[in-house]
């Protein structure tokens, strides 16, 4: 087989076979296919899309290029999450403990954060002492004991991904429905999925900008899910507006905290059940509870204490530590330098994600490229959200850094113009858009 012959076949809009894919797939992994003709397929596949056939080949194809979890010493059917990625995300600390609550037990990898989209390893990093890289021998022990354990992803794991996300990333060919649907979907088969909820997001934030596009690649997933033999359920979150009250590592692990006592914001609250209750029931370990029954049991224990028990042993498990009167240590405590006022009196009409992650990533709390640190204690408190009514002079949000980062004002002040690009208010009350838009099954 030629590889120039792959190329044309899909830029004339050709169905490839099962054959070509795998070749393609064995050839970025082996590396005997050269950068700029994956980039060349790539590209074809944006202009000419795949069909539901060809995603899924691409899919397996990936997930089987490295290593396979094998999760059989879960009890019941493992099932896994996955977030599409936003700003102020913070659903995974939540809900791993919450499922754990209904005897779920669950394997979690994640990635670290890259541009404004945060990465979940970054914050459990945030937390003093806590172990982020466990090796998968040890899985089975920490699931013993606690029924949960979150890794780092291995660079065993799918790595053709890892080879193709690269390339994507500098070929302007990420924003593909195909290739993200791949992307994601071989992560999960590769990490011993057998059922999946996918959180969806749209908006600003997102990669998806609107619902349509969003149930786009909800739909893919799902069929690529299901064709694989793996149940998939998506739930489209909004993500125009930032996830809850902060973001930024430490921060959004302090609201997580919040949250567990009794005191989160209730986007936080809705979307953590909602995807916890379509976890639970995937597998099969909800009783006799379900659809809107199962989610206001979800949100009793997400706030009575229930869930931050098992949160508590989840962080104790991995090396974190847990203060003798309750409560977190962290490694950096942010430093809340910077108040941002209303300019206008009326109602906040939108803060737009995109600009508040590009914000709290100039500010230290991500990453522009792999290899720069972070400040874990930078980030962006939200005093008011979108449907609020403020007067003139009002706090909209707070800038923090970690005491160790403080010093380079000049930051601050480009941090607070840029943000005040991102509201936008009017004389008229308008509501904010449901945090949960749709849950596709
Ligand atoms: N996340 C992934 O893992 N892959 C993509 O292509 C996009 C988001």
């Amino acid at each position: 087989m030629n590889i120039i012959d792959v190329i044309l076949d899909k830029r004339y809009g050709k169905e490839l076979s099962d054959e070509q894919i795998q070749f393609f797939v064995d050839g970025v992994t082996d590396k005997s296919i050269p950068d700029y003709q994956i980039s060349a397929l790539l590209m074809a596949i944006v202009l000419n899309g795949m069909t539901e056939r060809e995603m899924t080949t691409l899919t397996l194809a990936m997930a089987n290029s490295g290593q396979q979890n094998d999760l059989s010493y879960i009890d019941g059917i493992p099932v896994d999450k996955h977030s599409t990625g936003g700003v102020g995300d913070k659903i995974t600390p939540l809900v791993m403990p919450l499922c754990a609550t209904f005897g779920v037990q669950s394997v979690k990898l994640s990635g670290r954060g890259l541009g404004f989209t945060g990465g979940t390893v970054d914050k459990f990093e945030s937390i003093e002492g806590f172990q982020i890289e466990v090796p998968s021998e040890k899985f089975p022990e920490l699931i013993d004991a606690t029924g949960m354990v979150i890794s780092g992803q291995t660079p065993d794991l799918a790595p053709a991904d890892k080879v193709l996300y690269a390339l994507r990333d500098v070929t302007g060919t990420v924003d593909s429905i195909p290739l993200i649907a791949s992307s994601i979907m071989s992560k999960k088969i590769a990490g011993g999925a057998k059922a999946i909820v996918l959180d969806v997001t749209c908006g600003s934030g997102a990669f998806m900008k609107t619902p349509e596009k969003a149930r786009d690649l909800a739909e893919a997933m799902i069929k690529i899910g299901n064709l694989a033999g793996r149940k998939t359920i998506a739930v489209i979150t909004d993500m125009d507006q930032p996830l809850g009250r902060n973001c930024g590592n430490t921060l959004e692990m302090m609201e997580v905290f919040e949250t567990l006592i009794g005191k989160g914001a209730p986007d936080v609250i809705e979307v953590a059940s909602v995807i916890a209750a379509n976890m639970i029931e995937l597998s099969g370990k909800n009783g006799d509870l379900s659809g809107e029954a199962l989610v206001e049991e979800c949100k009793n224990r997400l706030t009575n204490g229930m869930a931050l028990e098992k949160y508590y042993e989840l962080i104790l498990s991995q090396g974190g530590v847990v203060k003798e009167n309750g409560g977190i240590s962290y490694k950096t405590l942010p430093f809340e330098e910077i108040r941002i006022t209303s300019p206008e009196s009326g109602y906040i009409t939108r803060i737009q994600a995109d600009i508040i992650g590009n914000a709290s990533v100039m500010l230290g709390a991500g990453r522009k490229k792999k290899e720069d640190s972070i400040d874990y204690g930078a980030g962006i408190s939200f005093y008011r959200k979108v449907g609020d009514k403020v007067r003139r002079g009002d706090v909209l949000c707070s800038l923090s850094r970690g005491p160790e980062y403080m010093g380079d004002d000049a930051i601050l002040y480009d941090v607070m113009e840029y943000i005040l690009d991102a509201y936008s208010f009017s004389s008229e009350p308008i509501e904010a858009k449901p945090a949960v838009i749709d849950i596709i099954k």
